[in-house]
């Protein structure tokens, strides 16, 4: 018997790709594989410039996540064949540089800025004419930043497809087929209950059910199902949609991350180098409405447009909506759940980010410092738990 792997986004198959480089047998199952979230990600590993208020325990686990993509990257293109190693999957550590366009924005910019000193972040503040010298093609307007020249990122269609490859060279069968439920040995019938269920456990997962009823059955089912996770197992996952459009150029308009505020209005900017210019994200709670819509594009490009007015010359290779996996407190949700039932959901904003730490909590691989991490994600921090 195998383990199964309920979802093919970055998470499901870095989860999938650790267990099957340590021999353990498994499968994989979704009707589209590297679609979803993944596909919509801009690819930011920036747990720095991402920290909000509140959120040190995402952070630490980003940190964690962070140090693991250089390797991760790098055994990634050798299991994957990719020519260019680590490069294949457009691993850059040139930093973000966080913007503020207007006097509200730059007021935002200082409390952030003594907020990370207070945490003891490596940043480096800098005013608008420093900004424009790490990044000639800034805006005049943009009146100081904030450099976090730790931060890297990663093109995750890439990184999805090396996946894709590396497990196929391994021999590791991919199901394209949606699971309608989770098996339970007290409940052969129907799908689980719900994992927070009120009047005790749930029995062991056994499997899973496909879509027109086929059962797959499955020593453990690791559930990746990202948005979609709330319908098989009771978890708090909600769908938070993103619009996000890519851009093509020439020449790379930027040399590192750019992100901004354009009077409160959040918008990032994610160079690739081969001359790609992510554009993002909204941040919507319409339930799993993928529509994109005029009014998120326009809100895009207009706040892309006053920190880099160059964007408009370039031509619109992409538009996306894509659904986060969010979680009542922004962490993603990662551990066993009762028996035969391992949760790695919910990673909101970092999916792309946290995929190394997450497949190395799920896979045993993690341990001392890195193992105690696995407290803050534990699925039993939402209650009784079967
Ligand atoms: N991590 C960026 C986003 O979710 O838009």
């Amino acid at each position: 018997m195998v383990e199964v792997i309920v979802g093919g986004g970055v998470v499901g198959l870095s989860v999938a790709w650790r267990l099957a480089r340590a021999g353990r047998p498994v499968t994989v199952v979704d009707p589209d594989p590297a679609g979803g979230a993944s596909h919509a990600a801009a690819g930011m590993l920036a747990p720095v410039s991402e920290v909000t208020y509140t959120e040190e325990p995402l952070l630490r686990l980003g940190l964690a996540s962070l140090r693991r993509w250089p390797a991760f990257a790098a055994e990634l293109a050798a299991d994957a064949g990719l020519p260019e190693g680590a490069h294949g999957v457009d691993l850059r550590a040139e930093g973000t540089l966080d913007v503020a366009f207007g006097a509200d924005d730059l007021a935002a910019l200082d409390e952030l800025a003594a907020f990370m000193d207070k945490l003891g972040l490596p940043v480096e503040r800098l005013t608008g004419r420093e900004c424009r010298r790490l990044e000639p093609m800034l805006a005049p307007s943009v009146r100081g930043g904030l450099l976090a020249a730790g931060d890297a990122w990663v093109d995750p269609r890439r990184v999805t497809a090396a996946l894709l490859t590396a497990l196929e060279r391994r021999h590791v069968p991919l199901v394209r087929a949606r699971v309608t439920g989770l098996l339970r040995e007290d409940d052969p019938e129907g799908p689980a209950a719900g994992l927070l269920r009120e009047g005790g456990p749930a029995g062991r997962v056994t499997g899973v059910r496909l879509e027109g009823g086929a059962e797959l059955a499955a020593t453990t089912v690791v559930l990746a199902a990202g948005a979609w996770s709330a319908a098989l197992a009771g978890v708090p996952v909600r769908p938070v949609k993103g619009q996000i459009l890519r851009l093509r150029s020439p020449q790379p308009l930027l040399t590192r991350c750019v992100r901004g505020s354009v009077h409160g209005s959040p918008v990032y900017l994610v160079p690739r180098g081969d001359g790609e210019l992510v554009v993002g994200a909204t941040q919507e709670e319409l339930g799993f409405d993928t529509r994109v819509t005029a009014g998120g594009l326009y809100e895009l490009l207009r706040d892309a447009r006053e920190l880099v007015p160059g964007v408009t010359e370039l031509e619109l290779a992409d538009v996306v909506a894509g659904l986060r996996p969010g979680t009542p407190d922004n962490v993603p949700i990662v551990g066993p759940a009762g028996d035969g039932l391992v949760l790695a959901t919910g990673h909101h904003r970092g999916g792309v980010l946290l995929a190394p730490l997450t497949a190395a909590l799920v896979a045993g691989e993690a341990g001392g410092e890195e193992g105690g991490l696995a407290a803050l994600c534990s699925p039993a921090r939402f209650g009784e738990i079967a």
